[in-house]
């Protein structure tokens, strides 16, 4: 738990955006892995992603991801979505409102795996079948001829952010219209 309480809604603000962008850095962040929920035929659809990089500039977010996943034909029909994640450390949980773009050639593929292909991560974009296909018991995966790398970029339009606290727990929703403190 953070020992002083930040108490203007513009410097937590600015904490959500540093705390992001150290998340991308700390693996033991508790933000680093993310719950990324998308929609399917009305349906939600909810999966852990791991925070790859924060452009608090243009408050975008960047995830990796194989192209051929559920989630990209999902993101690609309706490119809106919700990111959720929590911070014991800080006590801090946040919902993101995102829209979701999904990038498979292109500068900011081919730099980021580039760097990527030269580390044992690589294998999970490299599988010849498509994530989810079924298998059987003992899959002896053949050698990849391609990757199949993809970025998502999420560019956060509404932050709603909860703080629970032994002094009384505190909500906060930033968006366009500015900052406005919430009942919890
Ligand atoms: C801790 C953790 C981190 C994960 N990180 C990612 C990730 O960064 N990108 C990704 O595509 N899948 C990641 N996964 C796997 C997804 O949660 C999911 O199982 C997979 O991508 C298939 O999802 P889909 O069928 O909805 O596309 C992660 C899983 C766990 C448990």
């Amino acid at each position: 738990m953070m020992t002083a309480r930040i108490d203007s809604l513009a410097l937590i603000e600015t904490s959500c955006w540093r705390e992001l962008q150290q998340a991308a850095q700390q693996t033991d962040h508790g933000w680093r892995t993310m719950v990324l929920a998308t929609v399917e035929d009305g349906v939600a659809q909810a999966r852990s992603v791991v925070l790859r990089e924060v452009l608090a500039d243009s408050r975008e977010l960047v995830f990796y991801t194989d192209a051929r996943s559920a989630k990209v034909a999902q993101m690609q029909a309706q490119p809106v979505g919700t990111l959720l994640c929590w911070s014991k450390d800080l006590g801090w949980q946040l919902r993101l409102r995102v829209t979701l773009q999904v990038q498979t050639s292109g500068l900011n593929v081919s730099s980021r795996w580039a760097r990527l292909k030269l580390t044992p991560a690589a294998q999970d974009y490299l599988s010849p079948l498509p994530p989810g296909t079924p298998v059987a018991e003992r899959y002896e995966p053949e050698r990849a001829t391609r990757d199949h790398f993809a970025v998502v970029m999420a560019r956060v339009l509404a932050v709603d952010w909860l703080e629970l606290h032994a002094d009384g727990h505190r909500r906060a929703r930033f968006d366009g219209d500015g900052a406005q403190w919430l009942q919890p």
